[in-house]
């Protein structure tokens, strides 16, 4: 299967065990919005609470706050969303659509770099054992002027952005000969920006000073409590404050799935500092940051950085965290040395001052900023998509299984009578009311063993325990792994205990600070 093949199956997945419906779907759906079902949002609150605690409980110098989603309008000049928060757009005049230039681009590289993978399977194919892909890449002169040209595609992109030159990002899609995806034409429109934030209006003014934003980042509304959360937490910097919320963008492309919505959550973190110290702060967040997800184990070499091409007005460094998802290495995280852009920016438009008294250097200062920004949905379906696996068992019957970390599985336990009868139920429901206050459990006594553990696997959830007859005269209990589908015998007294040393998220958080 293609991985493109595998992601259709996920998605339909997702859907048909209850993680990700379309918005409106009886309706026909809403573009780019999604619901999360009743498994979604578990998987969605583990993950939030895997970030919350290894951000706010674990650090003694961040704080968490939960800002409103309408701010005041001006907050959006100050930042420089009004202004500067757009997409190169292009049209295409015989099929209509809208398309983001950069992205008609990207995926010209995308398929560049499609043909260098096909030219290298080729090769193994060819070769056998003795392919030497260093070698080959050196050599071969396709995959040599496949890179070249790749590389000068992405150079002049990058140029271009940088210079906000609209004129040569359409230059670049003609000189690349690309084609509209749906009429299959190059009659293309001039490349404009267009504004991302949704705009509303509040309460009885109709005119243009009631119009208000949702806000595109949760980041500014950190910024703007910045001396309300220092004043009365009577933080030293330097400190951090974090916020899991809504974020809203009217984005041109939207696809692949959950990955690029237009009401999406971010968890951002905006650790301020001394200036000078910034980039010393931004290495320890980076390193930070990558131990955070590999601690996960979806496995390292999923993981990349990727250093901006172009750095944002207010930046002196950025990179991101990108994750191999089923369409390539796309942005997971971003990690942002903001420097005293926004502060500033509050404190020339509200007029206040905002800055901070150092007792340690008697100096008062405007702090300088390290932001950690990831998106929610995009964390959740690096999780699931790492965790779909199609499987031929030695049987011979196939089984889906999503192996999500434990930590985060929606479903820890599966509580199973194996009849519904001889007072096995009262059992197993017995076991069920002890056990619910410690971990999310679900009950089932529908259909054969097989078919419910089945069941179990296409939810990730990584215990089973059957009771059987048995049970009633040993107090004992089967348990069966997700993963490698072993079966133990266990008391049903030791059962906290064995799960809780496995789906615990104190045993990661040891992991991530090194501690036995
Ligand atoms: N405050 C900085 C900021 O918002 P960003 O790179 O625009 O930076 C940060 O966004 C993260 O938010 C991204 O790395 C991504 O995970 C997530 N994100 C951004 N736009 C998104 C969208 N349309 N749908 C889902 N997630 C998105």
């Amino acid at each position: 299967m293609t991985q493109e093949e595998v992601f259709k199956q996920l998605t339909s997945h997702a859907k048909e065990y209850g993680f990700v419906f379309q918005s409106s779907e009886i309706y026909d759906g809403l573009s780019a919005v999604y619901d999360y079902g009743q498994l979604g949002v578990e998987l969605k609150n583990n993950i939030k609470k895997y970030w919350w605690d290894a951000m706010v409980r674990l650090n003694e110098n961040i704080v968490g706050i939960d800002s409103a989603i309408f701010m005041h309008p001006k907050i959006w000049q100050a930042s420089g969303h009004v202004g500067a928060f757009n997409d190169p757009l292009i049209d295409n005049k015989d099929s209509k659509k809208r398309y983001r230039a950069d992205v008609l681009i990207e995926d010209y590289i995308a398929k560049i770099e499609e043909k260098i993978n096909k030219d290298i399977e080729k090769g193994k194919k060819k070769f056998g054992d003795s392919f030497n892909e260093e070698q080959f890449r050196a050599t071969n002169p396709n995959v040599l002027r496949n890179v070249a040209k790749m590389e000068q595609v992405r150079a002049r992109m990058a140029a271009a952005l940088n210079n906000n030159d609209l004129a040569e990002l359409r230059q670049i899609i003609i000189d690349c000969e690309i084609a509209c995806p749906i009429s299959g034409t190059k009659n293309w429109t001039d490349v404009r920006q267009f504004n991302l934030m949704f705009s509303t209006q509040l309460g009885n003014i109709s005119d243009e000073s009631g119009v208000i934003y949702l806000r595109p980042e949760t980041a500014q509304g950190i910024f703007v409590n910045f001396l309300n959360v220092q004043k009365t937490g009577r933080m030293k910097i330097p400190f951090g404050i974090a916020q899991i919320g809504k974020a809203f963008r009217n984005e041109i492309v939207a696809r692949q799935f959950i990955f690029r919505m237009r009401e999406f959550e971010q968890m951002e973190m905006q650790f301020f500092v001394r200036p000078g110290q910034e980039l010393e702060w931004f290495a320890k967040w980076k390193e930070n940051r990558i131990q955070w997800h590999k601690a996960l184990g979806l496995g390292d070499e999923k993981y990349r950085f990727h250093d901006h091409d172009k750095l944002a007005h207010y930046a002196n460094a950025a990179v991101d965290i990108e994750f191999e998802f089923p369409f390539g290495f796309k942005e997971l995280e971003g990690i942002h040395s903001r420097t005293d852009f926004d502060l500033g920016q509050h404190q020339k438009f509200s007029g206040r001052k905002i800055q901070y008294f150092d007792p340690e250097t008697n100096e008062s200062y405007t702090p300088y900023v390290i932001e950690t920004s990831i998106g929610l949905d995009r964390m959740f379906l690096a999780v699931l998509s790492s965790a779909y696996t199609e499987e031929k068992l030695e049987n011979g019957e196939e089984r889906v299984v999503l192996r999500i970390p434990p930590v985060l599985a929606p479903v820890k336990l599966a509580v199973l009578p194996l009849v519904k009868k001889d007072g096995l139920p009262e059992v197993a429901r017995r076991i069920m009311d002890d056990l619910k206050f410690d971990f999310n459990c679900q009950y089932d006594e529908k259909d054969s063993i097989g078919k419910r553990y089945r069941r179990q696997d296409a939810i990730g959830t990584p215990y089973c325990i059957t009771i059987d007859h048995d049970t009633l005269a040993d107090n004992c209990v089967t348990i069966r792994d997700r993963d490698t589908m072993q079966q133990n015998r266990i008391s049903i007294d030791s059962l906290r205990d064995y799960i809780s040393e496995r789906v615990d998220y104190k045993n990661v958080f040891r992991k991530l600070h090194k501690i036995d």
